[in-house]
């Protein structure tokens, strides 16, 4: 697709959100202080922080519900798993740079907000975290200490998901009816952002500075990898919209390159003995290896900085293994100018549309039986 094209493809977009929608509170929508919340799983800062991290992970029912017995279970398995998932974080460095990573974002996009969005300045930058400090509710208290009465929950993963964006949703909810039951602080949701161009050209951007460390003579023959965090089968066959906005990011993407390169949209991460979605990236590599590929480049598609399935599961596991000098990763986001620049773009697009969230975030999953989701959505749009 031409850059043109894609862009105008971002408009229809933008333009469906704003007439499909509800809007916010007119004088909630333009008024300074701007709470800005970059919303993520996080991942332990320090190695005495994986096991509550992994506890809260596995507590977690919008991300794998385990039934009534589901917090004992969740208390089992995270003593269970601590010593070898706190092994693999001694290996990146001894903790997760994905609060630092986050914290760097968010002070550098209200920067460019404050100049780009000066009717909704000052922003306030802020960062919650589903499992880790700083966790929803520790940022949902210092929110209120501020005197915020404006804010944008801005999920962290470009594609949405129920088991990540919806999982921090349901969650932000339950906080603030317990919180601030009198609504005091206005809420409006950024659900997703898969093809925004920013997004794209960082994306883009990286892979061609590691496409050209390759001879000019391979380099239009390097296999694009484009790995995003798999999930259930039961989940993506309850209707959920992530395999299909992950897919539009790819193709975003490979617009943004050309199409010059071979690629593929593998899936990483798979735990357990339930089905879950393929290609795997791992069995992906190891068979294109087989076949005599050596020239390779791994993308990280659904994730915006650094954690451990870059750091371990890509690099160290994926990679590290084949021993082949020709199988790269592209860097993640982490601080590229241009993706802090989209951030930034989105947000201040966001404020002026006026909307509590796009229209895709009020259609459940049609196979949805949640009811943690049903509230959540009655919480946000009972605010306009
Ligand atoms: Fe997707 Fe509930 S599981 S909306």
């Amino acid at each position: 697709m031409h850059l043109r094209a894609l862009h105008l493809l971002h408009q229809t977009t933008r333009g469906a959100f704003r007439r499909g929608l509800a809007t916010a509170a007119p004088e909630a929508a333009l008024k300074g202080p701007t709470g800005v919340v970059l919303l993520n799983m996080g991942g332990p800062s320090t190695l005495p922080e994986v096991h509550d991290f992994l506890y809260r992970l596995f507590a977690d029912e919008d991300l794998m519900p385990l039934g009534k017995y589901q917090p004992t279970l969740a208390k089992f398995i995270a003593w269970r798993r601590t010593p070898k998932i706190a092994h693999h974080y001694a290996e990146i460095g001894g903790g997760s740079p994905i609060r630092k990573w986050s914290e760097y974002q968010a002070e550098e996009m209200c920067k460019i907000l404050d100049r780009i969005a000066p009717a909704t300045a000052p922003h306030v930058p802020y960062v919650a975290f589903r499992y880790a400090a700083p966790l929803t509710d520790d940022t949902f208290v210092k929110m209120q200490q501020d005197g915020i009465k404006r804010a944008v929950a801005f999920t962290q993963y470009p594609q949405y998901s129920c088991s990540t964006t919806g999982s921090s949703f349901n969650e932000l909810a339950k906080i603030a009816e317990r919180l601030d039951p009198e609504e005091e602080m206005k809420w409006s949701l950024i659900d997703r952002w898969p093809t925004h161009p920013g997004l794209a050209k960082a994306f883009a951007q990286n892979i061609q500075k590691t496409l050209d460390t390759y001879d000019p003579e391979v380099r239009d023959k390097v296999i694009l990898l484009f790995s995003a965090h798999s999930l259930p089968m039961s989940v993506i066959n309850r209707g959920d919209p992530y395999p299909q906005e992950v897919g539009s990011t790819v193709q975003a993407v490979m617009a943004q390159l050309g199409f010059r390169n071979p690629y593929r949209l593998v899936w990483q991460s798979q735990v357990g003995p339930v089905p879950w979605l393929g290609a795997q990236t791992a069995d992906t590599v190891k068979s294109l290896v087989a076949r005599g590929e050596k020239n390779m480049i791994i993308v990280p598609i659904a994730f915006t900085s650094d954690h451990i399935e870059t750091l371990h599961e890509l690099d160290l596991e994926i990679i590290g293994e084949t021993g082949e000098p020709g199988i790269k990763r592209a860097e993640s986001l982490n601080g590229s100018p241009v993706f802090i620049e989209a951030l930034a773009d989105i947000v201040k697009t966001h404020l002026q549309q006026d909307v509590v969230s796009s229209p895709q975030y009020q259609l459940r999953c049609p196979m949805c039986t949640s009811e943690n989701c049903k509230t959540s959505r009655a919480h946000f749009l009972k605010q306009t």
